[in-house]
């Protein structure tokens, strides 16, 4: 068994990479092998449209052609049992890189048939991890739910069961009196962090466990 985690947060120890940690963490604690990758260490773009993946017969059917720093991960994603996807949500989407990473994953496994299919030759299970500013209500004002859902969808379309996780209101920098931020209060943030943060990782080691282990995630 072995599971990857990526985190799509431009930062390595902030509220994403450290849920993703905990849930490799879980997995860990399944007897999995584990493997974190941060995105904003790799130079690769998004999918470039070029339709290698899709050529009959062609011999990166149904494999990304591009050759950059994403390619070994892909390779190691095909490889494994089970996937952490981490992002904060930027301006209600996940981060550019994210979403770069999200198409180079997907449109190589995506057939263009009728009704959609996969190429994807196994069932992997897939956890997402959100982390936002917004509190859960304004996240469901928002519209939020809707996108994580879609996400979801295409996860469980092409690489197999797919689950979410949120992580809502975070603390976003470690002194507020540092920078210009009036929005939001400086003391219930930091509260955030020393006790609702806890409870996250709490949460996320339990996906980690549930991502490892027999039972199963939403299909
Ligand atoms: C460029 C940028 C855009 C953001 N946009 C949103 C947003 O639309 N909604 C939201 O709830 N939080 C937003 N945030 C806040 C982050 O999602 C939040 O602080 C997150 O937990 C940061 O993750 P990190 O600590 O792993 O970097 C934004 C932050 C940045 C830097």
């Amino acid at each position: 068994m072995n599971v990857i985690g990526i985190n799509g947060s431009p930062r390595k120890k902030w509220n994403t990479a450290t849920l993703v940690a905990k849930a490799l963490e879980g997995a860990a604690a399944q007897g999995a092998t584990t493997e974190q990758f941060h995105l904003y260490d790799l130079d690769f773009k998004g999918c470039t449209s070029c339709f290698a993946c899709k050529i009959r017969g062609g011999e990166s059917y149904g494999k990304c052609a591009l050759n950059d720093d994403l390619a070994p991960v892909l390779e190691r994603i095909a490889a494994a049992d089970a996937l952490v996807i981490g992002s904060p949500i930027y301006f209600g989407a996940v981060t550019g890189e994210t979403r770069s990473f999200l198409e180079r994953l997907l449109f190589p496994y995506l057939t263009y048939t009728v009704p959609y299919g996969t190429l994807f030759p196994k069932k992997i299970k897939t956890g997402f991890i959100y982390t936002m500013n917004v509190t859960e209500e304004l996240s469901k004002e928002s519209g939020y739910e809707q996108f994580f859902k879609t996400n979801e969808r295409y996860v469980q379309l092409l690489l197999g069961a797919a689950e979410t996780l949120c992580a809502y209101d975070t603390c976003q920098v470690d002194d507020y009196s540092k920078v210009v931020i009036e929005s939001f209060d400086p003391l219930h943030k930091a509260k955030r962090r020393s006790e609702v943060l806890p409870l996250e990782c709490q949460r996320a080691f339990e996906l980690g466990q549930r991502l490892a282990g027999a039972e199963s995630v939403a299909a």
